[in-house]
């Protein structure tokens, strides 16, 4: 098992890809935090890692708060006292022309796909800073390398998100945290279901 005993959030955990991430670790050994804005779901599959001999502790946090967010972590770190990993996946769609997007809806695709990753990395890496070690993993998507019409506020996000990866790599090396982004090309979940 690669990573026995490991301490992982995962964010959007609920359902999608960021459920197989969470079970995936869990087969590996790993103790998970299945974080999502929709709890039932959150818990739904916080159980099924339970039974599979894993602890686990579902959080409804919405990563673009960040009172949520230092809420989850403290919460994280009183039942694990650590946090070895944290996925950076929770994050939503939007199909619309440029032109009709309206400014609400951009804050909310940039709040939750860029703004929650930082503050998810932000309040995890201060622990993980102190331990000297660390993984963080950001989803972001071939949206974020090439453009895609209709796309604006996501495409710019998922860019983003590349970025942000950049930086927190170089800028936390020397703590032995690494930091890495994922860019997935078309997986079929509800996410996509909905958009078709
Ligand atoms: N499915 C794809 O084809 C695809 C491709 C590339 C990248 N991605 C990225 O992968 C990630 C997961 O995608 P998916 O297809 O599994 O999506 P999904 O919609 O099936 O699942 C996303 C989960 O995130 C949760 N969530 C949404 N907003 C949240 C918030 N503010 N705080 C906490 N949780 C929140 C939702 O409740 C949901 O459970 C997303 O970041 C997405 O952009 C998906």
């Amino acid at each position: 098992m690669k990573l026995k005993d490991k301490v992982a959030i995962v964010t959007g955990a609920g359902r999608g890809i960021g459920r197989e991430i969470a079970l995936l670790f869990a087969n590996e050994g790993a103790n998970i935090v299945v974080n999502d804005i929709a709890y039932e779901s959150a818990q739904e599959v916080a159980k099924e890692i339970e039974n599979m001999g894993r602890v686990a502790l579902a959080i409804k946090a919405d990563v673009s708060n960040s009172f949520n967010v230092n809420h989850m972590v403290q919460r994280v770190l009183e039942k694990f006292n650590r946090i070895d990993i944290l996925v950076n996946n929770a994050g939503i769609p939007l199909v619309k022309p440029a032109e009709e997007m309206n400014e609400d809806e951009w804050d909310k695709v940039l709040n939750v796909n860029l703004k929650g990753p930082f503050l998810c990395s932000t309040a995890v890496g201060k622990i993980m800073i102190k331990q000297k070690s660390g993984k963080i993993i950001n989803i972001s998507s071939i949206a974020g390398i090439n453009a895609f019409p209709f796309r604006i506020a996501y495409c710019t996000s998922k860019a983003g998100l590349i970025m942000l990866t950049k930086v927190l790599a170089i800028e936390w090396a020397k703590y032995n945290i690494n930091v890495n982004a994922i860019a997935p090309g078309y997986v079929k979940t509800e996410m996509i279901a909905e958009l078709l």
